[in-house]
């Protein structure tokens, strides 16, 4: 069976859940969903971040301890998937015993193979992002991402030869041995190892306490991105051991947010390249929500809560309205009218209109609607159409080029009804009537396929009320895709799909 490793990133523990955290998780999660509509073995991993001085000043702040706070804002982020019905297979804690065991393992492997010496580390820190910037990095001396001044630090540490792997990255990204896309990420990848000398990167610290030890020097606290990173590996089982592979390894895609491209581009290829382990086939890099232009976070204090906007919508159609605003590797700004306003235009007036319209002139008759044979009509050659721009879209990651060709299909039915008024042909041909109700059932099957991923519930409720509520939840996503061989016996209105807001 084909396997699918998909990852996001994995989420700071001191933060709590926001509608941009929730962006990423939904695009893995719809991803995920479509791979086992395929039919393949997907594992789905996402997780909390855990470890650093963030984490501990936090705790510290709110007087108790940083595990507690770790158990407490890792647990939100769980039950914030669930509401989300994010399916994921695997949530890795960076504070599990076996992750931090598997971090010690894979540091000391890079101590044995001479990856790793101590030096002396000065630099410019911004707390908020946990890593240091160089002079030529910050805007008047603060974070780009945070405006907050950066620190100046400076400690005894190891480091770990980053250098070395300059040249062997810039090949493997250029020839798409590791694909890193949109392709303007991957120009900025390349740019920057073609610009500028990688330096070696410090991968201790002494003055975090909150971190995994380094097995040989306990006082010196891991480094929180490699920490982080390693649990990609970490979330499959991985040991630390020599020549060990986890079954599903590599990740066929990994998401992330353009913020930390060069974590995942330059230093979690190069950390593998040290371990001797396959590098991941894609990295998707994903733009930003913004709120009148800036990144949206707790930080920055415009942090959109997505349960709450769960609850406006309903689940399925916020995962919708997220991943079809705008596309994927672009940024977008976002407000809750122009969500309602999608929301009305697409879903309530949009597909959920189109079934009760269908719903309402299919049950005139007591009649079962099968396939008209004598029709060479435009739909099956329009149906295989779509599924293929549906799959190409998909490959491609782009949700909302999938969620307008959807929309557009919804658009083609409103017309031909209205070109075809199969409320007279009722009366005036009911044979012809027949053919046409089954074009509009038979494709409203197919809508409910293609939305799947996004609105899971949504899609079942479709089926449902096409009578096909168990039938085609048991078909593969071959044969459920194919035309004309279904038979609608008991077609009746259900609840209305998406109410009006
Ligand atoms: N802990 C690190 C990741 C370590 S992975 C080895 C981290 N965490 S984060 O919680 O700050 O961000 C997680 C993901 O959410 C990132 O991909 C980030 O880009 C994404 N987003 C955070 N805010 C976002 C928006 N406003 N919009 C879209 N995505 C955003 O970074």
């Amino acid at each position: 069976m084909k396997k699918f490793y998909i990852t996001t990133p994995i989420y700071y523990v001191n933060a709590q859940p926001h509608l941009g955290s929730a962006y990423t998780t939904i695009a893995a999660d719809v991803l995920a969903r479509f791979h086992r509509m395929k039919g393949e073995e997907v594992f789905f991993l996402t997780g909390t971040d855990e470890h650093g001085a963030k984490v501990a000043q936090t705790a510290k702040k709110k007087k108790i301890k940083p595990q507690e706070l770790c158990d407490q804002n890792s647990a939100k982020y769980e039950e914030v998937w669930d509401t989300l019905k994010i399916s994921y297979d695997g949530f890795i804690r960076t504070t599990n015993t076996k992750h931090e065991e598997m971090v010690a393992q894979a540091l000391k492997r890079l101590n044995d193979q001479k990856l790793i010496y101590k030096s002396v580390y000065e630099g410019l820190y911004c707390v908020d992002c946990e890593r240091y910037y160089t002079p030529k990095e910050l805007i008047n001396g603060e974070c780009p991402f945070h405006k907050k001044k950066a620190i100046s630090l400076s400690e005894d540490c190891y480091f770990f030869k980053l250098s070395s792997f300059q040249k062997k990255l810039l090949q493997l990204i250029k020839n798409d041995q590791l694909i890193v896309e949109p392709l303007e990420r991957k120009n900025e990848v390349l740019g920057f190892l073609k610009l500028n000398k990688l330096e070696d990167l410090a991968i201790s610290r002494t003055n975090v306490k909150w971190g995994i030890s380094l097995p040989w020097e306990p006082k010196q606290t891991i480094y929180v991105w490699v920490d982080a990173l390693l649990n990609y590996l970490s979330g499959l089982g991985w040991s630390g051991a020599v020549g060990q592979i986890p079954k599903q390894w590599p990740p066929d895609v990994q998401l992330l947010g353009k913020d930390i491209l060069r974590f995942h581009a330059v230093i979690w290829p190069a950390l593998l390249l040290a371990l001797d382990m396959p590098l991941p086939r894609k990295l998707y890099i994903h733009g930003f929500f913004t709120i009148n232009g800036q990144k949206m976070g707790k930080s920055m204090g415009n942090a959109i809560d997505p349960e709450e906007m769960a609850t406006v919508f309903g689940t399925d159609a916020l995962r919708w309205l997220i991943l079809s605003s705008f596309p994927f590797g672009h940024d977008g700004d976002i407000s809750q009218s122009k969500f309602y306003d999608k929301y009305n235009a697409d879903l309530s007036n949009g597909l959920g209109n189109l079934l009760r319209r269908v719903l309402a002139l299919a049950e005139k008759t007591e009649d079962s609607f099968s396939f008209p044979v004598e029709s060479k009509g435009e739909f099956p050659a329009k149906i295989k159409d779509c599924w293929q721009n549906y799959e190409n879209f998909f490959e491609e990651l782009k949700f909302a080029d999938i969620a307008t060709s959807i929309n557009d299909l919804v658009v083609f039915c409103d017309r031909y009804i209205n070109k075809n008024e199969p409320w007279k042909l009722f009366k005036d041909n009911f044979s012809q009537y027949k053919d046409v109700i089954y074009n509009l059932l038979e494709t409203l099957r197919h809508i409910a396929w293609m939305v799947r991923p996004f609105m899971s519930d949504k899609s079942d409720e479709i089926f449902k009320s096409l009578g096909l509520e168990n039938s085609e939840k048991e078909k593969s996503l071959a044969v459920g895709k194919q035309w004309g061989k279904t038979e609608f016996t008991n077609v009746f209105q259900g609840k209305i799909l998406f109410p009006r807001l």
